[in-house]
């Protein structure tokens, strides 16, 4: 457990070897909207206790065969629980793929989400199949297998484990167009990362706590490049980048012309490891975009960082609370406004 906050040189080499070239979800088109926050309904740890009583061991055997498999299906999983609560609520209406033929796009084709991996999406769906086959006719929603693998993966990865309250049901809307106001971008202003997390019933704090999720998984050059090379139209790279961060993240990704697919770790020294070290590496100017800097540089969040960084314990504790807050953003209960999906892709 490192608080350091400046990791040794070497790790700089491990982070170049560390770049990966991944395939990513075609791209397609939204537009603007907003969506309000739902208060939560009553959600239990034991929901499924009669209808499903095995739905945790049979998610469970999923996601931890997946993560032998391919580990990056963790940070996947979790961004896409993330991607599916901003929007309409924690409801499964990521997982919706647009009607074929259909010009109405759905939340998951929207260009926010082009970057959503399909290992989260095909994780949910193997994991629907096993439930629908133990327990079948929809008596699980999508909603909930997805906050139970979310969980899994945060433990398996080395973070908490905490208890997944459950009873969401499906949302029966998922449009693309509402997308791009609810979720954050790389560079969001603190000011827009706090009214956006404000308009879920979250706070400062459940701010700062969340993005701990960074401590794993990667970005695509496109969402720090401005940083590298033209911060705030300056021709100069953003002055709270590392020098040796900035060196290895400009050889991995050119200002221009560069592979649209590589990555770079959100955490340079573990970026499998669900730790603290996020709130070190802030500290330590090694945040990978302008948003998670960002936390380290505004007084309203920067004791906070300072905190965590210094207590795993801590970061933890506050981390499965904050993802069971953030896990009942606009929930939804019954038939008039939701539906559980047989195959978490298509509507009923
Ligand atoms: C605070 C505002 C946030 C912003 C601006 C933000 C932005 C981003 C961006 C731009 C990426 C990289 C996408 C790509 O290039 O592939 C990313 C990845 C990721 N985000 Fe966030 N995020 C935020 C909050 C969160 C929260 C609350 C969680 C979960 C609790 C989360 C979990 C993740 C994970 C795990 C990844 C890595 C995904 C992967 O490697 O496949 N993020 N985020």
């Amino acid at each position: 457990m490192s608080s350091s906050s400046s990791p040794p040189p070497f790790v700089f080499t491990c982070f170049l070897m560390i770049i990966l070239l991944l395939t990513l979800n075609p791209p397609t088109t939204g537009n603007t909207t907003t969506t309000t926050h739902r208060q939560p309904r009553q959600l239990s740890v034991n929901y499924y206790a009669k209808t499903c009583p095995q739905l945790e061991q049979l998610v469970g055997s999923v996601t931890s065969q997946q993560f032998k498999e391919a580990p990056v299906s963790g940070p996947a999983t979790i961004r896409l629980f993330f991607h599916d609560c901003f929007v309409e609520g924690c409801d499964g209406s990521i997982l919706i793929s647009t009607a074929p033929g259909s010009k109405v796009f759905a939340e998951k084709d929207s260009p926010d989400n082009k970057n959503l991996r399909a290992e989260g999406f095909e994780i949910i769906n193997k994991a629907k199949s096993l439930v629908e086959s133990k327990c079948p006719g929809g008596v699980v929603s999508c909603a909930d297998i997805l906050a139970i693998a979310a969980r899994d993966f945060v433990h398996l990865a080395g973070g908490p484990n905490y208890q997944v309250k459950k009873g969401r049901w499906d949302g029966k809307i998922s449009m693309a167009t509402r997308v791009p106001p609810n979720i954050p971008r790389a560079n969001s202003t603190i000011d827009q990362l706090i009214k956006i997390f404000k308009s879920k019933g979250l706070t400062i704090e459940d701010l700062v706590i969340l993005s701990g999720a960074h401590t794993i998984g990667f970005a695509h050059c496109e969402q720090f490049v401005n940083r590298l090379y033209d911060f705030h139209g300056t021709k100069q790279p953003d002055p709270t980048i590392d020098p040796r961060l900035l060196k290895a993240l400009k050889m991995s990704c050119p200002h221009y012309g560069g592979n649209a697919d590589i990555v770079a770790p959100f955490d340079v020294t573990t970026p499998f490891l669900f730790d603290h070290a996020y709130y070190a590496n802030l500290q330590g100017k090694l945040g990978l975009l302008a948003s998670d800097q960002a936390l380290v540089l505004d007084p309203r969040t920067k004791s906070l960082v300072q905190e965590l960084g210094k207590d795993k314990q801590k970061f933890f504790q506050a981390f499965a609370v904050a993802m069971d807050k953030m896990g009942s953003i606009g929930v939804k209960r019954g038939k008039k406004h939701g539906e559980r999906r047989k195959d978490c892709s298509f509507h009923m």
